[in-house]
């Protein structure tokens, strides 16, 4: 997947509201302090800056199979507590129950087996140790990409446009809880993390869209130059901004937290 290559791009596209969540979702995990951390899909490192924060970890492993999202990360992240490794969500480079914690924001629902890497997961945490993850609530709280498709849907009706912009909602609470509790987890439990999403005006909405770092920028990025305009122009004229040009809109997680026995 050519997604995931550059760290600079993603951050005003999806770190920001990644970390705001990651910021919520830590303290409902209620792992003690000094605990030893896996993060997989670790990306520019969003979820590591808020576990870096307020978690006060002795160890973080950050492993994510994009070098240049790595890259970046390592550079912006320079504390000696952070190991970052280029590996793969399903076959974690660790020992049987070596950590406290594995966490994955924003993840599962790109993994390909996501059952396997559940499992490994599982296999590298510690007992009583935790496996925890969130996604977006793609059905009716990522409002970046709701509003992308349905202009999109607007300007060229098309059975792949409905495939691409329906293709995550399933992520929904009843399948990561199937998910863990396949894997062995036990004690499952999830919830949901509520976000605003407010936008100085358009540009801060519509620059981040140009960087290609996600469906819904790749999508864009491979339009043809006045299909593009027609875009920007239907989704400019489609979205609620507010008198002073600022746009609020609001986004949902769901998260969900398991024990190895
Ligand atoms: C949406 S980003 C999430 C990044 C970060 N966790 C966050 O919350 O902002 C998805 C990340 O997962 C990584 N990724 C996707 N599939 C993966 C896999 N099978 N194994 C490891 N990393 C993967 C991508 O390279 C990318 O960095």
């Amino acid at each position: 997947m050519q997604r995931w290559t550059n760290g600079e791009a993603y951050d005003p596209y999806m770190g920001r509201w990644s970390h705001a969540v990651a910021a919520q979702f830590l303290p409902w995990l209620a792992v003690p302090k000094h605990a030893t951390w896996v993060d997989v899909g670790s990306g520019t490192g969003v979820v590591i800056r808020a576990l870096l924060d307020a978690q006060e970890p002795t160890r973080v492993m950050g492993i994510d199979r994009s070098a240049a999202y790595l890259a970046f990360a390592q550079h912006h992240i320079t504390d000696p507590r952070v190991a970052w490794v280029v590996g793969e969500a399903e076959h974690l480079p660790v020992a049987d129950a070596s950590w406290d914690v594995v966490v994955a924001g924003l993840l599962v629902n790109f993994v390909p087996h996501p059952d396997q890497a559940v499992r490994e997961w599982r296999r590298v945490v510690r007992s009583q140790g935790t496996v925890a993850a969130y996604v977006w609530d793609y059905v009716d709280g990522m409002p970046l990409n709701q509003v992308f498709w349905a202009a999109v849907a607007q300007l060229q009706p098309d059975p792949q446009v409905e495939e691409e912009r329906h293709q995550f909602d399933q992520w929904q609470p009843s399948v990561l809880t199937h998910l863990w509790q396949e894997a062995g987890l036990v004690d499952i439990q999830t919830t949901s993390i509520h976000l605003p999403m407010v936008f100085a005006d358009f540009a801060d909405f519509w620059t981040p869209f140009l960087g290609g770092q996600g469906t819904a920028p790749e999508y864009y990025q491979a339009l043809p130059e006045t299909m593009r305009i027609h875009l920007r122009e239907t989704l400019h004229a489609a979205l609620p901004l507010r008198a002073d040009g600022s746009l609020h809109l609001a986004a949902r997680a769901w998260a969900i937290q398991g024990r190895v026995a």
